[in-house]
């Protein structure tokens, strides 16, 4: 029998204090979340839907994030933007490859990575926009 993937839980500490970042990245999270659902009951077509929909997810949410450091005006403002656009390349070759090859235990390893790459905004790289939401410059 397969493996089955874990859920991945909300943690108090993702929060950001903005209600539209934190909506967002809510909503990142319970699609990651019908993903492993998906994926742990066999439904590959479905899987694979639905990382499409955290993808384009993400992109909205990168781009309303931009939007804000902008208006913001935060200084690391391109640095954020790169680390987004590394973000979606790499989640961008992992979906296709998994549309490519359409194999349960490769999309169910590279589902790992894929998740990876998108998470690392709110778990980690979104951490140095606090001062800023906080309304302190960073
Ligand atoms: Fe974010
Ligand atoms: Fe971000």
């Amino acid at each position: 029998m397969t493996l089955q993937l874990e859920k991945v839980k909300w943690l108090k500490d993702y929060e950001l204090g903005d209600p539209r970042l934190d909506g967002d990245h809510r909503r990142l999270v319970g699609v990651v979340n019908l993903v492993v659902k998906s994926l742990n009951e066999s439904r590959m077509t479905e899987s694979l839907a639905l990382m499409r929909q955290f993808l384009e997810m993400a992109r909205a949410h990168f781009a309303a994030e931009e939007a804000l450091m902008h208006e913001r005006k935060f200084a690391n403002i391109e640095r954020h933007k790169q680390y987004h656009q590394r973000l979606l390349d790499s989640a961008e070759r992992i979906e296709k490859a998994c549309e490519f090859v359409r194999d349960e235990e490769y999309v169910r390893e590279a589902f790992v990575d894929f998740v990876y790459c998108l998470l690392d905004d709110v778990i980690q790289g979104d951490k140095e926009l606090l001062p800023l939401l906080k309304g302190e410059q960073a």
